[in-house]
């Protein structure tokens, strides 16, 4: 430990030599390295650590959809996928509109027949442009996500038959 701490003191010293401070020794991953006891660079994680994407912790995918679970839903895709799906899921959010390539529909045919999966997938991995938000939406999100994707497109998929009586008295009349 004395050891190290000493280094450590002299690192801004060694360090004010060189006209270029990106210039600093370094030790790689791999290399030997006499300074710790086991010859290693590489270090063991601190005791505690906590992995930022630990498989062990994704949600299962939610049995029922409760009203709570799509209002979480729609919260969340308010704020993580309307910059770039738009509030209806038509592709056209604000930065695509700004230049980001086209975001895509979310209502396609083909996106109603994919799984809830495959829709999990899209939101944890990233899809072409698309950057994975794994790390960003807990697993719990983003299924709540995927819940409030299917309302988006069972919106606008609806036949007006399968509306409940009062939306479709409602609907008539604004005709
Ligand atoms: C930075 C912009 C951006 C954000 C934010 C974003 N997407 Fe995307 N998304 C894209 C782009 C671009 C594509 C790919 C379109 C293409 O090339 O087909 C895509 C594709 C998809 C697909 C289609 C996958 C397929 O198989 O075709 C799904 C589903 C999707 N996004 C869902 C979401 C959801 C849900 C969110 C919010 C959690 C989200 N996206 C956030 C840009 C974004």
């Amino acid at each position: 430990m004395r050891r190290l701490l000493a280094l450590l003191a002299l690192a801004p010293l060694a360090a004010c030599g060189e006209a270029n401070m990106a210039e600093q020794p370094s030790a790689r991953t791999w290399d030997k390295n006499n300074f710790f006891p086991q010859g290693m660079t590489m270090r063991q994680p601190v005791a505690g650590t906590v992995p930022r994407n630990d498989p062990a912790k994704a949600a299962p995918q939610p049995a029922t959809i409760t009203e709570s679970l799509l209002t979480r839903g729609r919260e969340r895709y308010g704020i993580f996928c309307t910059p770039c799906h738009g509030a209806s899921g038509d592709g056209r959010g604000m930065i695509v509109a700004r230049g980001f390539p086209s975001a895509g529909q979310l209502t396609t045919e083909r996106l109603r027949q994919a799984s809830a999966d495959d829709l999990y997938r899209a939101i944890s991995q990233g899809h072409r442009a698309m950057y994975g938000m794994g790390q960003m939406i807990p697993s719990a999100d983003r299924w709540a996500i995927v819940a409030y994707v299917r309302a988006l497109q069972r919106s606008q998929d609806a036949a007006v038959a399968a509306l409940p009586p009062e939306d479709r008295a409602k609907l008539e009349a604004s005709r």
